[in-house]
């Protein structure tokens, strides 16, 4: 084939995706802006709705972040100063600050080498007595083992809430994620398989009376209007973003199954360039239905970051989720997590690469990623050889 017409790939393409509904989205906003109705109101009682359907939670709450949505599930349990909320090392920041930012502190653990999702072994080691919660995320949109986790936490009296924030629509033995565990909190950034037009969040539940409070923690911890039961937060999703993310959440599944077609043929690619011996791949697990909001690949025993340059310059875009593990961050290091602990989550940071994989991608354009890819690894096998 011919590269003439494609020649650079971006990691993702926000504008593409928000294209296919523009239409629909400028008419909502024309009418939230008419109304003049900018917080709470009809768009989010269908969004709400929605993800209802979606995930098959009871019930859900918007709020402004998935990084608020984490914190209130924990205001909500009654974690603060004292409590110990296990966590994965291996996840984005907002898994842990959501318990420091509440005077708790964050035990991190292990992942899964496979999965890159928390290891159970390693989470049932760090159990203690003042473990109140443990944190499972369901990075780059798969389920963790939520089966022994919640099995694990059960005999031992700890909440579970899951990080959804990269898995809406994710399911594990056919469950949706955020229904598992006490709460589910999910992300509408806009780098996400469901992404607003700016910030936006929103916390699942089963529970009648946990979602009643989490509402009111919401706003103020204020009901009636100006009598404050609870010291809360002001942590809304505004209508602008209800009425945007009530339209897209439409094509959810479109969306979805255009990843995992990305996914697989991914895998068909990486295979017939035999470079299976130099890189891993990742996969899907067997009770899990992958919504692969990132595909992220290892390369072992290789300048990563030196790789990662050279992709760049070949037109390929692409990232690192994530280079530094949390219990190494300067803002953790006063917690004195052993390193050794945590073995996995440490190569994992030094191995990992995001590609593209936003579903509007081209056969084209995947073709040239793998294309370029397998350049840059030969071109480092080449360097190595010249070098030894
Ligand atoms: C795993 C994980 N948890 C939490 C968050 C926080 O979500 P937000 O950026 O909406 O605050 C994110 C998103 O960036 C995430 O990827």
């Amino acid at each position: 084939m011919s590269y003439e017409a494609v020649d650079r790939v971006p990691l993702l393409d926000i504008s593409k995706g928000n294209a296919a509904d523009h239409e629909e989205i400028m008419a909502a906003l024309e009418e939230v802006v008419k109304s003049g109705w900018f917080v709470g109101g009809p768009n989010l009682a269908r969004f709400e709705e929605q993800v209802c359907e979606v995930t098959g939670a009871k019930h859900s709450i918007g709020c402004a972040s998935g990084s608020d949505a984490l914190l209130l599930s924990l205001m909500a349990l009654d974690v603060g100063p004292g409590a110990e909320v296990i966590v994965p090392s291996f996840t984005f920041f907002a898994t842990a600050s959501a318990a420091w930012r509440l005077g708790a502190k964050p035990v991190f653990v292990d992942i899964d080498p496979k999965t890159f999702n928390i290891d159970p072994e390693s989470f049932a080691k760090a159990i203690s007595k003042r473990t109140k919660a443990v944190i499972p995320v369901h990075l780059f949109g798969q389920c963790a083992e939520m089966d022994p986790i919640m099995e694990i936490a059960q005999a031992n009296g700890i909440d579970v809430i899951e990080d959804a924030a990269q898995a809406l629509g994710a399911k594990y033995d056919g469950v949706g994620a955020g229904a598992i565990g006490r709460t589910g909190c999910f992300s509408f950034y806009p780098t996400k398989n469901l992404g607003g037009f700016g910030d936006g969040g929103l916390i699942t539940t089963n529970d009648d009376e946990l979602a009643e409070k989490i509402r009111l923690f919401t706003n103020h911890g204020m009901k009636p209007r100006y009598y404050h039961s609870e010291v809360g937060a002001n942590s809304r999703l505004d209508a602008v973003q209800a009425a945007v993310l009530s339209i897209k959440i439409k094509r959810l599944d479109e969306i979805t199954n255009a990843r995992r077609a990305n996914a697989r043929r991914y895998q068909q690619l990486f295979e017939s360039a035999g470079i299976l011996d130099q890189i891993e791949i990742p996969s899907e697990t067997d009770r899990c239905h992958h919504v692969w909001n990132q595909y992220t690949v290892r390369i072992p025993g290789q300048d990563r970051d030196g790789f990662r340059d050279q992709l760049n310059q070949k037109g390929i875009g692409s990232e690192v989720y994530y280079p530094v593990p949390l219990h190494q961050q300067r803002c953790f290091l006063s917690l004195f997590t052993d390193p050794d602990l945590l073995p996995e989550t440490n190569r994992a940071a030094n191995e990992v690469l995001s590609l593209p994989i936003f579903p509007e991608m081209t056969v084209e354009q995947q073709n040239l990623v793998v294309d370029r890819f397998v350049e840059c690894l030969k071109g480092a096998q080449k360097e190595y050889r010249i070098a030894s």
